[in-house]
């Protein structure tokens, strides 16, 4: 695909005063079964740290949940912060559980020290709709030639060769009551030697308040590395001195609010 062929909706502009160096294709609105790619406004939106930014809209990926629709992936401040630690953890031959609208797929073949890229998907009509507006095939040919892409379910699907690192975004919230149970199925499956997971800042937060019975007043780096080695799984933990502040600032809002609800 050449430039002047790529999909007509840029949606760096969009983002308004928020700034990112990751890659953002160019999307076109349309249908596909259930699956619908739309452009909306949006004057603001908290980003996934708490801090609000003003912008001017976003194309999002609404689809099929368990009683209707939702928004399964937009182009906000809150997904490019959830999904950049494990875009910039990814190395080797990297998994990506869940296409949506491809860019974190994307970004990670980007990432140099990655040097194969599978995707897995379970909903045929994402990845036609992925195939249709080209998103694989605006990226360098470098990059496009990591990616390939298998239709199968990532709760199920094994690799046909040793995997370095996991992205896993199949959720649509970013808590859910069986995610810790997700991912010790997908790592069973897999054996990555590092996982990184959509919301496991969450989800952390999640076992450091069952842990003390309530909301703690902070979280450290070794109190993060502690719980980390608790799961058994290999999440990949950044060395950002304010992981913990970050995570404490992030709960209030991406949490439940209900007293009780990490139990
Ligand atoms: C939140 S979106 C992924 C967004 C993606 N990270 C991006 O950057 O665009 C989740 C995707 O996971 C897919 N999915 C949900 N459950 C799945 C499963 N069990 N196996 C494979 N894919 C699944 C959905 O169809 C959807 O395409």
């Amino acid at each position: 695909m050449t430039p002047a062929d790529q999909p007509g909706i840029d949606p760096r502009p969009l983002l308004g005063e928020f700034a990112s160096d990751l890659w953002f294709p160019h999307y076109a609105q349309g249908v596909w079964g259930p699956w619908s790619v739309r452009i909306i406004a949006m004057p603001s939106a908290r980003g996934y740290w708490g801090q609000v930014y003003r912008m001017a809209g976003t194309v999002i990926l609404s689809g099929p949940v368990e009683h209707g629709e939702a928004s399964w992936m937009s182009i906000v401040p809150m997904e490019v912060e959830s999904q950049e630690i494990g875009i910039a953890a990814a190395r080797g031959h990297t998994v990506v559980l869940g296409l949506g609208m491809g860019w974190c797929a994307a970004n990670v073949a980007l990432n140099p020290a990655v040097d194969r890229v599978t995707v897995v998907e379970r909903d045929p009509q994402v990845i036609a709709l992925i195939e249709a507006l080209g998103i694989v095939g605006q990226l360098p040919e470098e990059a496009r030639a990591k990616i390939s892409i298998v239709q199968a379910d990532a709760l199920e699907w094994r690799p046909d060769a040793p995997v370095d690192s996991v992205q896993a975004d199949i959720w649509a919230k970013f808590v859910e009551p069986q995610k810790w149970d997700d991912v010790r199925r997908m790592q069973d499956n897999i054996g990555a030697a590092s996982f990184y997971f959509w919301g496991q800042e969450m989800e952390l937060w999640r076992l450091a308040c069952r842990e003390s019975g309530g909301v703690p007043d902070g979280l450290d780096r070794g109190e993060i590395a502690r719980l980390i080695e608790g799961t058994g799984v290999p999440l990949v933990c950044p060395d950002w001195p304010d992981y913990g502040d970050r995570i404490v600032a992030a709960a209030p809002w991406w949490t439940p609010r209900a007293e009780g609800w990490w139990a």
